[in-house]
């Protein structure tokens, strides 16, 4: 099976980030016959395995832009398919797709935010910046430009702003002329010349400070080539819109400009509309949301040494308290 084929050779599936979490804060909106359960980032389908297993009343539709997710997490839902609906769309395609498949409102959404393992470890795909690859960075690798795309065609001041919004990084001017330097020399297509150039670009006394020279550069072309925040920014009110009252949305992210988005649409929907010095707030004008977690909960320092990618992640869970107006 192609499934099986895919997960060969990539033997470190970590337990989803925060899993015990999730299942406990979006289980009371899953309890009733027919509740169903959008995970917008299917990917190995660790949080909609433990999801359909705390809530047997509960369907899935499982939705991932990655083709190689779907035939994963085939496999690893095994008999729960027959429970699970799994979609190839980019999750801000998520009105269009609860309109194919006639479903009118959801019970909770879960959007577990940038790269699975399966993509890191296959090197092929060209997400790692230690060993040599095909710069090319696609979630879906059939669709728009790559990662190659991004650095031999953009100007040096869009390469500069990219690094320093998504990548935080700090010699982003430095690393983007480097780039325009080096691509006139060759188009860049590999990973292994881009670290040179990078690690080039930075002056010799930051170089072994703040992690590999290169994780902030890659971080950001991959932000880019996937525009993440624009599908970020797309489906946070698409998700609100398609929860029924009492439904739950969680949304799990490792990027402050992510969390800041999550932070924002979140409590704006928390807030009374109505102007502060009216003494009763008609219903209209009252708020949508109601914060589940207090600011963003963090996983613990044992999920932390066991599972270094969650570091940084940062969950929000919010429920839908009344219709829109
Ligand atoms: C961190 S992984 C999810 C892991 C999953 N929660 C699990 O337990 O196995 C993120 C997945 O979401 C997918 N993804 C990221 N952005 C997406 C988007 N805008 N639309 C659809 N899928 C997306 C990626 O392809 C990847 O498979």
């Amino acid at each position: 099976m192609k499934g099986r084929h895919l997960m060969q050779g990539f033997a470190d599936v970590h337990d989803p980030v925060m899993r015990d979490r999730i299942v406990e804060l979006l289980r009371p909106a899953l309890s009733h016959p027919g509740a169903v359960f959008v995970d917008g980032t299917l990917g190995l389908a660790g949080h909609s395995i433990a999801m359909l297993n705390a809530c047997p009343e509960a369907r899935l539709i499982g939705i991932d832009r990655d083709p190689d997710a779907h035939q994963v997490a085939e496999q690893r839902l095994g008999a729960l398919m027959e429970r699970a609906t799994l979609v190839h769309a980019v999750y801000d395609e998520l009105p269009d797709v609860l309109a194919d498949l006639g479903v009118a409102r959801v019970d909770a959404i879960l959007l577990d935010l940038g790269l699975s393992s399966l993509q890191i470890d296959r090197t092929e795909r060209g997400f790692a910046y230690r060993v040599d690859a095909p710069l090319d960075m696609r979630m879906n690798p059939t669709e728009g430009p790559t990662a190659a795309d991004v650095l031999n065609t953009y100007p040096a001041k869009d390469l500069s702003n990219i690094l320093k919004w998504y990548g935080e990084e700090r010699f982003a001017d430095r690393i983007a002329r480097a780039i325009v330097a080096g691509r006139e020399d060759a188009p860049f297509d590999t990973s292994g010349r881009l670290v040179e150039v990078i690690s080039g670009a930075i002056p010799a006394a930051a170089r072994h400070t703040g992690g590999h020279p290169a994780k902030r550069t890659f971080q950001a072309l991959r932000i880019e080539v996937n525009r993440e925040l624009v599908a970020l920014e797309g489906v946070l009110p698409a998700a609100v819109d398609a929860l029924a009252v009492g439904g739950r949305v969680a949304v799990l992210s490792y990027h402050s400009l992510e969390d800041r988005l999550v932070k924002r649409t979140f409590a704006k929907g928390a807030t009374d509309r109505a102007p502060r010095d009216l003494p009763v707030v008609p219903e209209e004008l009252k708020a949508d949301l109601r914060l589940l977690t207090r600011g963003a909960e963090r996983p613990d320092a044992e999920e932390i040494a066991t599972n270094p990618r969650a570091a940084s992640a940062r969950l929000r869970v919010a429920e839908r308290i009344k219709e829109a107006a």
